[in-house]
């Protein structure tokens, strides 16, 4: 069987020194190439930390995140910046674009930093796939929400990742804007054939996956 895209092994995190809160207790969690997982919890629930530890942001204390077969907490810094930068795409809630670069450079930025410019072309494929190409000499400062995260999807995925993960893309947006982006985000993931984990607490959003899990208590469950 071919090696999962992530696989999470008995994660711990726990957070403050007095009365410590165990945000995530043993969790585990693996993703096959080409699945799309949801994770839905309550606010609080700890789905922005188990982000952060698969993205290898933060140093989770005790347990294990590979991706592509690579132990996160294994690799000293700054490899893990690059393992990132090459392995791994990231949509957030409120877009984090560079508001004095343009639309092109914002989706440039992945290829610049895989020194992968020879692959430009894909900038204005992924523009045409997510309807933002006449947007893409334009600062992202005057753009609405819903262009915003269309844009930081492209971000996201112009350098081909092994793994997306995005933290409530939708959360940012109002309803109408929210089911245009995620009708978009479901066609380019299910062309693309992205593996994905988002966390989120928006019903339409987890349905657009083919698993959906529940964390609660710092686990998750399928119910
Ligand atoms: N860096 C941190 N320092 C202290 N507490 C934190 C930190 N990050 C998260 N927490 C706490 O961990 C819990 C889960 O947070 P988070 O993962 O952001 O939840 P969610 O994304 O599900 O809303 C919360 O109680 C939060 O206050
Ligand atoms: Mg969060």
């Amino acid at each position: 069987m071919a090696e999962p895209v992530l696989s999470i092994q008995d994660l711990q995190r726990r957070f403050g020194t007095t009365g410590p809160v165990q945000v995530l207790d043993q969790l585990t969690l693996s993703l096959e190439a080409g699945e799309r997982v949801a994770v839905m919890g309550s606010s609080g629930s700890g789905k922005t930390t188990l982000l952060h530890l698969a993205a290898g942001m933060d140093t989770p204390d005790a347990g294990e995140v590979c991706i592509a077969g690579r132990n996160l907490s294994a690799l000293p810094e700054p490899e893990r910046t690059r393992f990132r930068a090459r392995f791994i795409g990231l949509v957030f809630q409120d877009f984090n674009l560079i508001d004095s670069l343009t639309v092109r450079e914002n989706i440039e930025l992945p290829l610049w930093l895989n020194h992968a410019l020879e692959h430009v072309d894909r900038i204005t494929e992924l523009a045409v796939e997510l309807g933002i190409e006449p947007l893409l000499e334009r600062l992202p400062e005057k753009l609405s929400g819903g262009e915003k995260q269309r844009v930081a999807i492209a971000r996201a995925l112009v350098h081909r990742p092994a793994l997306l993960l995005a933290d409530e893309p939708t959360g940012s947006l109002d309803q109408t804007t929210a089911e245009g982006v995620l009708a978009l985000f479901d066609r380019i993931t299910r062309q693309h054939n992205v593996t994905l984990l988002m966390v989120t607490h928006n019903d339409e959003a987890a349905a657009l996956c083919d698993r959906v899990l529940h964390l609660r208590h710092g686990r998750l469950s399928d119910h």
